[in-house]
């Protein structure tokens, strides 16, 4: 196997030198389902120089494609962007088997690549906006911290106009295409979107500050190159417009519903909820977590103004699937939220008070009291259901011009 990958073309110096992970379907806890891929890229310039790796069991891959177009032992410089592993894994088998000059990181970055990993050989720290030489070439760094981890930052090389994004811009879908432009428009929005909820949402206030630094200096961008996903040579603007976009999370007439359930009283109060704020013309999302996972959610929370939330009390406590949920969502911080709790129980009914105590932690607003009820709801609680999605649906109609 390990001859038959190729490099692709980018640009005048760049080549893909990544790995397509066809059949990834979790990655820490957010559901892949087009898999993803992990882009490495060669840089031919008088230093041959690698812009990340891949993870680690994808690094025969990356050395045939790196072999299909230069001896990977001419590789004088690696440029470490990112450290997480699915970037780094393959960088203490890289030093291994080659010897390059030198190993550039940011001062987080080398930090951590120190904790997470045996690297041979020192690692050369790059300053914010500091330049390096490739001979012929030359790349310039910014930090871009907490995009995605303390340690990331860009890099861009001058002579083709690139920007090396690592996380950002990216996204994890699997392809043999690999430019923007080569793909269904829907889909790189769809796939952007939900990267940008699942792993980027909580850094959103950075994002903007990012987004207008790009803009201040100057630079032309001809191809954004991140480490997941295609890269950007046609829709620069536009990939650069959704992220202002998705950073700003300006709320919309859109609720979700979200909620799991046991004998269904838990469902049949989601449904009447759901019949009230389609009354007031909301756009709904009802998603039970039985059919839904986390991930999805989190991409429909992108630009919804209220989130109402469901469980049973199980054992005295919130359903599992839930508490999953709601934690999931608390450390993606989205804001901007109105909503309410909602939930059945048999014993006791601690869960409705849990989730409302969590949606509070989240920013999330409480706007109406929360409805609960012992075993099944009949007519008159699912008629105080109806009427909590009416009331949080005229709150959004308020608050959403
Ligand atoms: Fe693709 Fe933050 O790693």
């Amino acid at each position: 196997m390990k001859d038959v990958f190729k490099a692709v073309t980018i640009t005048d110096h760049v080549y893909w030198v990544g790995a397509i992970d066809w059949n990834i379907r979790d990655f820490h806890g957010y559901t892949t389902r087009r898999g993803s891929t992990y882009n490495a890229y060669l840089v031919m310039a008088d230093k041959v120089t690698l812009v990340d790796t891949v993870k680690a069991p994808f690094m025969d891959e990356m050395w045939s494609r790196i072999a299909s177009i230069v001896d990977p032992s001419k590789i004088s410089y690696i440029i470490s962007n990112h450290s997480e592993m699915d970037h780094s894994g393959s960088l203490p088998g890289v030093l291994e088997k080659i010897h390059p000059e030198k190993v550039f990181a940011s001062s987080m970055g080398a930090k951590t690549l120190r904790d997470l990993m045996p690297v041979q050989g020192e690692i050369v720290v790059v300053k914010d906006g500091e330049t390096v030489r490739l001979g012929d070439a030359h790349i310039t760094f910014f930090e871009t911290r907490m995009l995605h981890w303390p340690d990331s930052m860009f890099s861009y090389l001058h002579e083709d106009r690139l920007l090396f994004s690592q996380d950002a811009f990216g996204m994890h879908l699997a392809t043999s295409e690999r430019f923007d432009d080569e793909i269904d428009p829907s889909i790189l929005e769809f796939e952007g979107a939900t990267y940008y909820a699942n792993i980027l949402l909580p850094h959103s206030p950075l994002v903007l500050k990012l987004l207008d630094r790009v803009g201040t200096l100057g630079y032309r961008f001809d191809c954004i190159a991140p480490d997941h996903g295609p890269v950007w040579r046609t829709d620069i603007n536009g990939v650069l417009d959704r992220y202002a976009r998705w950073a700003q999370q300006k709320p919309t007439k859109k609720a979700l519903v979200v909620y799991d359930t046991m004998w269904h009283s838990t469902e049949h109060m989601a449904q009447a909820i759901t019949e009230g704020l389609l009354s007031e013309g909301i756009s709904v999302r009802h998603l039970s977590l039985a059919v839904n996972h986390r991930s999805d959610v989190a991409y429909e929370i992108l630009n919804a103004g209220a989130l109402i939330t469901g469980a049973p009390t199980l054992n005295n406590n919130l359903f599992p699937s839930v508490a999953d949920v709601l934690t999931y969502l608390k450390g993606l911080r989205p804001v901007n939220l109105i909503g309410a709790a909602f939930g059945s129980y048999g014993w006791s009914g601690e869960s409705v008070s849990q989730v409302e105590s969590i949606l509070r932690e989240m920013g999330v607003e409480i706007v109406c009291e929360a409805v609960k009820v012992r075993h099944m709801p009949d007519g008159e609680f699912l008629t105080r259901c109806y009427a909590l999605g009416v009331d949080v649906a005229k709150r959004l109609n308020e608050r959403v011009t």
